[in-house]
């Protein structure tokens, strides 16, 4: 019998998730329906906000249940089809899960890799979920203008790297990082081409770090971290400043009862504020456009990434633990197939 493997979550996490939260299955590899196509992936990617559904309770996704595979997104090829649209051998990007092997209908988050050169893990990196995460959130939840002061979190992880390297094309006049390494600090001013970076770390006195580098105020605070770090910045934010909560990487592991509230609620007026939460899936019917743009400035070299890549289904677990201990330099991709 031809078989698949599969990730699926073993016990509920408590705090930030271990491997033994999870385990590897074997099951029977499926055949696709009228209508259905199989994909075998290559690369599947790990992602902090999977972190909500796994603690048995809902969040803004429902709570996944025991024993079932673990959400993330893949790429691969078609290696079984009953759908002309996807015959066999198309290349796809997908909200596959911890899989070898997944079963399309082709709605939903689906798409045909486009030509162009670069490699097909960054269809689910800079050029997948996190890169469109980065655009949409800083172009139209964010309203970023040229001449915006931006302020970037956890910005040395894909959504964060990306959303400040859009701002400096789009004409920010500064963009500072945050990041929890000297190494990752010195990737965003140097390749990435941040105006400065903060590790925070390291960092004596972070508020007034972050006031120093915006004598006029933070317009855009692109946020990735959460609750504590939106209330350190909101009183240092400009008139008419907004914020983009793109992420909560700091919260996710918390209970509602542990999560900071947000308490420096005054600027919402003295300084008209804005803040809004961002759903990356909203945006769905504009995905091609941004891609397609985000694609010719990564095959240029104007638009970087730090990827890593491990080895083997197995090592899944593993890499996304790391993401809620500052391990990753950019995008975690697997690799469980090939791609030939
Ligand atoms: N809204 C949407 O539609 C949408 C879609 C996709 C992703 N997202 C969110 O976007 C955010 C960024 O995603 P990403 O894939 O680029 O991941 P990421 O930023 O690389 O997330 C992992 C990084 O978060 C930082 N971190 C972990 N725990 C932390 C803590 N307790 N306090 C502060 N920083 C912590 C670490 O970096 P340091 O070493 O710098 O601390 C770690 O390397 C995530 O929160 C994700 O859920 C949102």
């Amino acid at each position: 019998m031809a078989e698949m493997q599969q990730i699926v979550l073993k016990r509920y996490c408590e705090g930030p998730p271990v491997p033994e939260d999870f385990a590897l299955e074997t099951a029977a590899l499926p055949e696709p329906k009228e209508g259905q196509f199989r994909v075998a992936h290559v690369w599947c990617s790990v992602d902090p906000g999977t972190r909500s559904r796994l603690s048995g309770g809902d969040s803004y996704a429902m709570a996944l249940p025991l024993g079932k595979p673990i959400d993330g997104f893949s790429v691969g090829v078609v290696d079984a089809s009953q759908n002309e649209a996807f015959p066999v051998g198309t290349k796809v990007f997908c909200a596959g899960g911890w899989k070898t092997h997944s079963i399309q209908s082709g709605r939903g988050f689906i798409g045909k890799v486009p030509e162009a050169p670069v490699p097909l893990s960054a269809w689910i990196g800079v050029l997948g979920v996190p890169g469109l995460t980065a655009w949409f959130g800083m172009k139209t939840v964010a309203k970023f203008k040229e001449g915006d002061a931006v302020l970037v979190t956890s910005a040395a992880g894909p959504v964060g790297a990306t959303a400040g390297q859009l701002a400096k094309a789009w004409g920010a006049s500064k963009v500072v990082g945050i990041a929890g390494a000297d190494s990752k600090c010195e990737f965003l001013t140097g390749e990435a081409g941040f105006d400065a970076a903060i590790n925070y770390k390291t960092a004596s006195d972070l508020t007034a770090d972050i006031a120093e580098h915006f004598p006029k105020g933070v317009d855009v605070l692109f946020d990735n971290v959460g609750n504590e770090m939106v209330n350190r910045v909101l009183p240092l934010m400009a008139l008419n400043g907004r914020i983009c909560i793109s992420g909560q990487v700091a919260d996710y592991n918390l209970t509602p009862e542990e999560t900071p509230g947000i308490i420096n609620t005054k600027p919402f007026i003295t300084h008209r504020v804005n803040i809004q939460g961002l759903v990356v899936f909203d945006f769905a019917r504009e995905f091609p456009e941004a891609l397609q743009t985000m694609a010719s400035l990564l095959a240029s070299g104007k638009l970087k990434s730090n990827e890593e890549r491990f080895d083997g289904i197995a090592a899944m677990p593993k890499a996304f633990c790391g993401l809620f201990r500052g391990e990753n330099f950019g995008r975690r991709v697997v690799k469980v197939g090939e791609e030939a």
